[in-house]
């Protein structure tokens, strides 16, 4: 499915849209490069989310915990050597925990993410208007597709 954001209002609403369709364990995999938009929507997600801290990108520490309706995990694993050192952060507690988990750059380790997920992709077009492909497999997922089919 691809939807077009012309600008980051557009962005702001999808971001609302899948924090209203995220339950405990729903794991978010957000591709895209560098500087379009990743951190952004993440941030959309996790204020409709209750998340009353502003996020900012964890580049440097990898993950980073907020609470939110839910605990609210985000990853940025850019930096991530291999997928084994995600099992050193303790990795797998996080995604298989009572919580919700982002990771941006998901396809760095694209063996270890789960099968149920949401995937998202961002193109830039231009200087604010993005293609947004959402692929994936779970209930999450499914309740986003319909969500977003009204
Ligand atoms: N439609 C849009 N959606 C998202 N971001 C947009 C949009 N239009 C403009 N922007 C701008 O693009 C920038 C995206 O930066 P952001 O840090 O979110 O990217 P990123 O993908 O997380 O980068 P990185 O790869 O460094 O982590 C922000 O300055 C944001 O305001
Ligand atoms: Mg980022």
């Amino acid at each position: 499915m691809k939807i077009i954001a012309n600008n980051l209002k557009d962005t702001e609403k999808l971001g609302k849209i899948i924090a209203k369709c995220i339950e405990k364990g729903t794991v978010i995999c957000l591709d895209g490069e560098l500087g379009v938009g990743k951190t952004s929507l993440t941030q959309f997600i996790a204020k409709e989310f209750g998340v009353k801290e502003y996020i900012v990108s964890p580049t440097f520490t990898i993950i980073k915990e907020y609470e939110g309706r839910l605990p609210f995990y985000h990853m940025d694993v850019y930096r991530i050597g291999s997928e084994d050192d995600m099992y050193d952060l303790g990795y797998d507690e996080y995604i298989y925990s009572e919580g919700v988990t982002v990771i941006e750059w998901a396809n760095l380790i694209e063996g270890i993410l789960p099968e149920e997920r949401i995937h998202i992709e961002i193109k830039r077009i231009d200087d604010t208007k993005r293609e947004i492909s959402i692929e994936g497999k779970g209930l999450s997922f499914e309740k986003l597709v319909s969500e977003l089919n009204l």
